[in-house]
């Protein structure tokens, strides 16, 4: 982190506005989780507490649903919480907190109903056609868990409860959240946090009693696949930049799981989710022989536990079976979108080719419209041609196919003994709380999941303000100083940019883009990025390490030349943070529980015996030392 000495002063630039904030319930992000906060706390808050929400952009399209959804990935129905609990152990490789799912499952479908009500269309099947999920309505599900919806719209919809839930004066937007602050005087407890608004000459400091901080996950710590014109293409939403878990962990919340992430098998340069074409249009991938791979590479599956718990294989070992075939020469692989399509079309008139042909295109344009774009480019028509797979860089979140986040308190009636301290979904710092992509070793929750979370949260804060209404946050730090902290890249740009006839390059300073650059190139080809097929080991992660730390070091030298690289700066510090948790994970974990998402080569086995455990981190604020443990698993539902 970057420390503010005497020398910098806050008037480099322009003299910004400083902002101070006094508020009860603070809620940092503005995405699914906070938006179901802010649902539930107008709820239970309103009228008797202070609430503000701030988020890095603006809330009708920020986060991962910024350019909508084709489907909700989690609605029960039918289904019982306990099958969803086996399916999301089965999915995570066993390591998943059965209290914090099935809290989950039995409060999703709520949700949903909610969604519904405020305006969005689920598709129904054929005779419940305009018939409500709350009067029965049975909705087209396009597997297990997932239901379709025409969701271009989903965002905005979702937002403007949450405005109308806290009034729109008390939500504040392009305000890039930096760092939290502890309290003074009480420890572990904390007060307030610091950020920057990344339109204005403007720097806010906000004081609370309580806070969610549910800023999504990670992107762009491993180098993308995209190049050149590409460049700035990923899956995972381009403005999460690993904020949740480097503030979380830079005031001491204990973390869970950081070792997992996420690979998600993509239409290849668009990076086109696959999920509408395997469940809903019953599509199969094939190798470059044409081989149905995942028929022919069943039998690597039944060695790794819990293999069976659940109908569907674990999504990484899906991948595992896509990356022998590339590994062994057997690519590219090929989604065989002309046969399904016409399976399907088999029994269909003319007008219901047609549809078929059209909700092709709908799953990209509600929520990958660049995948569609990529077709039309292309020349590509689903019904004709065939469309690459390919796996991507690795990705860091919660509630997707993804585990990694905060370890929290669990729900009181369902948690162990030492998993509930008292307020649901609190982290272990008193007073912080998170949901969504925050919570770890609790995947599987989706957009509806993360929202229920918020709820789920937000419930929980209301209930921590109440019992600590007279609690005073204590900040002593100067405001200017904080300030100073935040334009501190401004002031190395300002410092130095005449020394060089380019301003981007120069011996004093480093630019945000380069800085990432450098962060993407160390993780990609030391710690199990594409370029060594996600393989990593002790000695590549030992050297890893001390280029990582070397470039920490440096990158108290990036500069910004303005609020935009502002942005990226910060985004950056993030980044950097997040990476070196998720080495220390990887390190730590000797054993290959996520085959298809790494692979550690000195130990490629996946090993029950002393690795079925929860693996935790700390950093400590006070001495800045890292303390990792194995902490017992816990099976709540059997398994
Ligand atoms: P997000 O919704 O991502 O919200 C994070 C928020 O934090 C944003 O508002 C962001 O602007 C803000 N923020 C970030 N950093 C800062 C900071 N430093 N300061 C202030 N604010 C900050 N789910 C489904 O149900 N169905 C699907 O089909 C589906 N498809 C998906 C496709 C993609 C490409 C992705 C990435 C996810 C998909 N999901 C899907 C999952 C779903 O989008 C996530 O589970 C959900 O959005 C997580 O909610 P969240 O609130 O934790 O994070
Ligand atoms: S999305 O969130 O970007 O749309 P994706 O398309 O992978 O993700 O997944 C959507 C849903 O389909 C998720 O619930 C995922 O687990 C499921 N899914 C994806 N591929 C498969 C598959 N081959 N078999 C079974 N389920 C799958």
């Amino acid at each position: 982190m970057v420390k503010p000495t005497e020398n910098y002063h806050a008037d480099f630039a322009k003299n910004p506005v400083i902002e101070e904030i006094e508020t009860d319930i603070l809620l940092i992000g503005g995405g699914m989780a906070s938006c179901g906060a802010a649902v539930e706390v107008g709820r239970w808050a309103k009228g008797k507490y202070r609430v503000t929400l701030v988020d890095k952009a603006a809330l009708d399209r920020s986060g991962a649903v910024a350019q909508g959804l084709s489907a909700i990935n989690t609605y029960l129905g039918d289904n019982t919480p306990e099958d969803y609990v086996k399916m999301v152990a089965n999915d995570l490789m066993g390591i998943t907190r059965d209290d914090l799912v099935y809290d989950i499952g039995r409060h999703v479908d709520s949700s949903v109903k909610l969604f519904e009500e405020w305006g969005l269309p689920i598709w129904k099947q054929k005779g419940d056609e305009g018939k409500s999920l709350r009067d029965g309505g049975k909705p087209v599900r396009s597997g297990k868990w997932q239901i379709m919806i025409h969701g271009e719209s989903y965002k905005p919809i979702v937002a403007e409860a949450a405005k109308n839930a806290l009034g729109i004066d008390n939500i504040i937007e392009r305000c890039f959240i930096v760092k939290l602050l502890l309290d003074e005087k009480d420890e572990n407890r904390i007060a307030g946090a610091v950020g920057f608004s990344v339109r204005e000459n403007k720097i806010y400091i906000f004081r609370c009693k309580v806070m969610l901080l549910a800023a999504g996950g990670a992107v762009n710590i491993f180098r993308p696949r995209s190049t050149g014109e590409g460049m700035g293409r990923t899956w995972y939403a381009v403005w999460n930049a690993g904020s949740t878990y480097s503030m979380l962990s830079q005031v001491g919340a204990e973390l869970t799981t950081m070792e997992n992430r996420f690979v998600p098998a993509r239409f290849k340069d668009g990076y086109g989710p696959v999920g509408a074409w395997f469940l809903l249009f019953k599509s199969k991938a094939v190798n470059g022989l044409g081989e149905d791979y995942s028929a022919k590479n069943k039998d690597l599956l039944a060695q790794y536990p819990p293999y069976g718990l659940a109908p569907v294989p674990a999504t990484c070992l899906r991948n595992h079976q896509m990356m022998k075939e590339l590994r062994e020469g057997r690519g590219p692989i090929f989604m065989d979108t002309p046969t399904a399509m016409k399976e399907l079309a088999k029994n269909m008139d003319k007008r219901e080719i047609k549809a078929l042909e059209s909700e092709a295109w709908e799953d990209f344009l509600d929520m990958t419209i660049g995948q569609a774009n990529l077709w039309a480019g292309m020349n590509i028509r689903p019904e004709e041609t065939r469309s690459e797979l390919l796996p991507t860089e690795p990705y860091f979140l919660g509630s997707h196919a993804g585990a990694c986040g905060a370890w929290v308190s669990g729900p009181e009636d369902l948690s162990p003994e030492g998993w509930s301290w008292g307020y649901n979904r609190m982290t272990t710092v008193q007073g912080l709380f998170t949901a969504g992509d925050g919570v770890g070793a609790s995947g599987h929750k989706f957009s509806s999941g993360s929202f229920t979370e918020g709820r789920i949260a937000a419930k929980a804060m209301v209930k921590f303000v109440r019992d600590h209404i007279d609690f005073t946050p204590t900040i002593t730090t100067s405001k200017e100083e904080l300030a100073a902290e935040i334009y501190k890249p401004f002031q190395n740009y300002l410092d130095h940019s005449e020394y060089s006839t380019d301003p981007s390059v120069n011996p004093n300073y480093i630019k945000p883009k380069m800085m990432m650059f450098r962060l993407n190139k160390l993780m990609d080809e030391y710690v199990g990025g594409t370029s060594t097929y996600y393989n990593t080991s002790e000695p590549m992660m030992d050297e890893g390490l001390k280029l990582l730390l070397m470039l920490k070091e440096d990158s108290e030298k990036m500069a910004a030349k303005d609020l935009h690289e502002l942005l990226r700066a910060w985004e950056n510090y993030h980044r950097i943070w997040m990476a070196e948790t998720h080495l220390r994970h990887v390190y730590f974990r000797k054993e290959t529980r996520y085959p298809g998402f790494y692979y550690r080569s000195d130990y490629p086995e996946l090993d029950e015996e002393n690795w079925k455990v929860f693996v935790n981190s700390r950093f400590d604020p006070a001495t800045g030392e890292w303390e990792m443990k194995k902490i017992p698993h816990i099976d709540l539902i059997e398994k």
